[in-house]
């Protein structure tokens, strides 16, 4: 099939390079010329594992394509998935400024029927808009369909992700919608996976729910490690104990310093905008996002506590993106931590496999900050070692090396990376774990 994917950020990017490699022929249309040669050459401008490999093969391959040229772009398939930016406003809802532009850019640039897909995370009953911007902005009468197709990507695994879904959630109103996306992911229908149909805001909905549902349990695992750690109680145990309930299951249980990134704290905010535009007070994701935020807060008092005094202290950082596998750092707790760190006058020695270059924009290197490339360099000399992020590498550390290298052997492990035998000759601090 033919395919437009109208934006090259995170989704688009992803959404378009998976269905080239699904055997589609794909034109991937972005407003500037940024990145644009780039990714010609099939370089991407995010660090995601297995993204570059696919999107070369499919170049090199004839089947996807990149152009700033927007009417070329809707010439050439008549199935439009928008993925364009949906950002936080101030008023906490989304800016859906860009879905309502590419609308009118629809109307104004039809030459037939269209499918248009919003894969953006969109409230619940935007496609009504989008269907009324396109007639409002288009005098003749025109055959099109707008549906609803979220995706349900995490950065760091949105290849396996795309490929290997665990549903498709499709919002369709016409048997032809329909059977356009039957045709389209059949190459995963006939592998077992799933397609869902239901109404276009049902599928909006959703999304909404599904990334509030996810970042309210891991406030809720969060929420449980605190009296954990009250009480003289391992959270890892008492979260396996509760997860190997299938009813409730173990992932996204892993209490921490709490969810960052560019969709949880944005989706839960903006959900709890939509409840409160239809006259609903969602006090439980009021509760989700202050329970995040107090993650940050309890982990820095923490450190306060075990160092007593930051000033001129080597602390060691481990970990700057918002979770492991990517280089993307919106939202992450590392942003807040780090940034009341500097400000109490520690010393700071930062490492991330990916991040360090987007972390640098926000806090370039000066005197008590400096970025390293090797994390064994960075815990030299160092008086108390910090976890921020998941990476595997932490995991599989020589920690006996660390220690040897450190002044202080102290490690703050904001993620419970580590086991107890691993860290023995550690003074060690998890979250919600007795030390
Ligand atoms: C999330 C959803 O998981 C995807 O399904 C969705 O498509 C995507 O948002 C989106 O809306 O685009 P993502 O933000 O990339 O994906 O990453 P997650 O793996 O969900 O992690 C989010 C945050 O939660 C991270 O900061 C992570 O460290 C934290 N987390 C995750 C925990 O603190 N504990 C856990 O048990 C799991």
């Amino acid at each position: 099939m033919k395919i437009t994917v109208i934006g090259a950020g995170y989704v688009g990017l992803v959404t378009a390079a998976c269905f080239a490699e699904l055997g589609n022929h794909v034109l991937c249309a972005k407003k500037t010329e940024k990145n644009l040669e780039n990714l010609k050459k099939g370089i991407s401008p995010i660090f995601e594992p297995g993204l570059e490999e696919i999107l070369q093969r499919n170049i090199d391959e004839n089947r996807l394509h990149f152009t700033t040229n927007i009417k070329d772009a809707f010439n050439f398939s008549d199935v439009i998935f928008v993925c364009v930016g949906t950002p936080q406003s101030e008023t906490g809802e989304a800016d859906l400024s860009q879905v309502e532009e590419v609308s009118r850019e629809v109307a104004q640039n039809m030459d037939g029927y269209k499918l248009i897909i919003e894969k953006s995370t969109v409230p619940v009953n935007t496609h009504n808009w989008i269907e009324k911007t396109i007639m409002r902005y288009r005098s003749d009468a025109v055959d099109f369909d707008v549906a609803s197709n979220p995706e349900f990507l995490r950065e760091g695994s949105a290849v396996m992700d795309f490929m290997n879904p665990d549903r498709i959630v499709v919002g369709v109103k016409s048997e032809k919608a329909r059977s356009i996306f039957e045709e389209l992911y059949k190459p995963l229908t006939e592998q077992g996976i799933q397609i869902i149909f239901v109404s276009p805001a049902s599928a909006e909905l959703i999304k909404h729910a599904s990334n509030s549902f996810l970042a309210m349990k891991i406030s809720y695992i969060n929420m449980i490690g605190d009296l954990c750690e009250k009480v003289g109680v391992d959270i890892k145990s008492v979260a396996e104990g509760i997860g190997s309930d299938m009813r409730i299951g173990n992932q996204f249980f892993d209490a921490g310093i709490g969810y960052g990134g560019s969709c949880f704290p944005k989706d839960v905010k903006a959900f709890i905008k939509i409840g409160e535009n239809h006259g609903l007070d969602f006090k439980l994701l009021k509760a989700t996002e202050d329970i995040n935020f107090k993650c940050r807060e309890n982990f820095l008092e923490k450190i306060e506590n075990i160092l007593w005094i930051n000033k001129n202290k080597n602390i060691v950082i481990w970990g700057l993106a918002f979770k492991a596998n990517t280089d993307d750092i919106r939202e992450a707790p590392s942003m807040d931590i780090i940034k009341r760190l500097s400000n109490k006058g520690a010393n700071l020695k930062l490492y991330d496999p990916q991040a360090s270059k987007n972390f640098q924009k926000y806090f370039p290197e000066a005197e008590s900050i400096t970025y390293f490339n090797d994390k064994y360099e960075a815990v030299k000399q160092a008086d108390a070692l910090i976890i921020l992020t998941d990476w595997e590498e932490f995991k599989e550390a020589d920690l006996k090396l660390v220690k040897d290298l450190m002044r202080i052997p102290i490690i703050i492990d904001g993620r419970n990376i580590y086991n107890k035998e691993d860290i023995k000759d550690f003074e060690y601090y998890g979250v919600g774990r007795n030390r």
